[in-house]
């Protein structure tokens, strides 16, 4: 499909591997780096992490115009009576990119888009997208949740490009394999519908993230990782304490100064600029 912006689905049917962290950091490498103008959605739940990243959890609760609407049969009302409603939606996150939150209404959204005609039934965020936010951003970012729900399944067929973060743990070898087999099956359950719309949902980049120069686990991850995406791998990026220390102050890496950080910071910084380049190039965005 032709899109009017880019967009990227930061997406895997795993919990805790960094979508999150890798999404607010990837948008925040685009804005200041590139200068673009980016938008994070947070689709992945309730828990508003983003929001916590950027340290706006107490500004976003209870947000009047929430994004779970765009899935609900109200919308084309809410937006012919309500002109200023993407206005309502985003915040500032005061690193670059603006924010649009989760809210309490995703998990029933969820559930009403079952009884949605298949047809219509996962094109609701790409029309969004089209409608109210493509002439206001060259980026879209989603964090998706990690479960194949209705919800996610709007993220991938909005982006198309799928970028999967991964860490390595008990089960890295079958996380591999599953990633691969996870998309294989959404294109082969829902082949009519991707082919009547042009969607090919694809793998755009692996980021091997919490990685630690230090274990032979963590070496042995990213061969594999490399071996098994060649086309795709990105810069790993390393473990760092650095990381979860900024976000309990609501600040990515890159709103701190070097001397705040430890080398591991430094270098997980520097690993997030290159996969960005690397994504924007893929996203055909510079
Ligand atoms: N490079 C890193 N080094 C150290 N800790 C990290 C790194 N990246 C992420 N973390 C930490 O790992 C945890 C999980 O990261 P994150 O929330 O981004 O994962 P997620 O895939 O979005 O999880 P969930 O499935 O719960 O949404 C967080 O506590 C985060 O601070
Ligand atoms: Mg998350």
């Amino acid at each position: 499909m032709n899109r009017d912006t880019a967009r990227a689905a930061f997406y895997v049917q795993k919990g805790g591997v960094g979508k999150t962290t890798s999404a607010a950091h990837v948008a925040t490498a685009a804005a200041i780096d590139h200068d673009l103008d980016v938008v994070l959605l947070d689709l992945a739940g309730t828990q508003n992490d983003l929001a916590t990243q950027f340290g706006i959890v107490d500004d976003v609760e209870d947000p009047d115009a929430p994004i779970s609407a765009v899935f609900g049969d109200d919308w084309e009302f809410i937006v012919d009576n309500i002109p200023d409603i993407v206005d309502r939606m985003v915040y500032d996150t005061g690193e670059g990119p603006d924010l649009i939150p989760a809210d309490t209404g995703i998990s029933g959204a969820d559930n009403n888009l079952a009884s949605v005609p298949v047809e219509q039934r996962y094109l609701k965020l790409d029309s969004f997208i089209s409608e109210q936010l493509a002439d206001r951003y060259d980026l879209v970012v989603l964090d998706l949740p990690g479960k194949e729900d209705n919800i996610a399944l709007n993220g991938i067929f909005a982006a198309e490009h799928v970028v999967t973060p991964l860490c390595p743990g008990a089960f890295e070898r079958d996380q591999l394999d599953s990633l691969r087999d996870d998309l294989e099956a959404i294109r082969e359950d829902l082949g009519d519908v991707l082919d009547a719309h042009d969607v090919h949902p694809h793998l755009s980049m692996v980021i091997p993230t919490m990685i630690s120069g230090a274990t032979k686990q963590s070496g042995e991850f990213v061969e594999d990782l490399e071996e098994t995406y060649p086309d795709v791998a990105g810069d790993s990026v390393a473990d760092s304490q650095n990381i979860g220390n900024l976000q309990a102050e609501g600040r990515t890496l890159f709103a701190a100064d070097d001397d705040e950080l430890y080398q591991t910071g430094k270098r997980a910084r520097e690993a997030y600029r290159t996969n960005t380049t690397t994504l924007l190039d893929h996203l055909e965005l510079q």
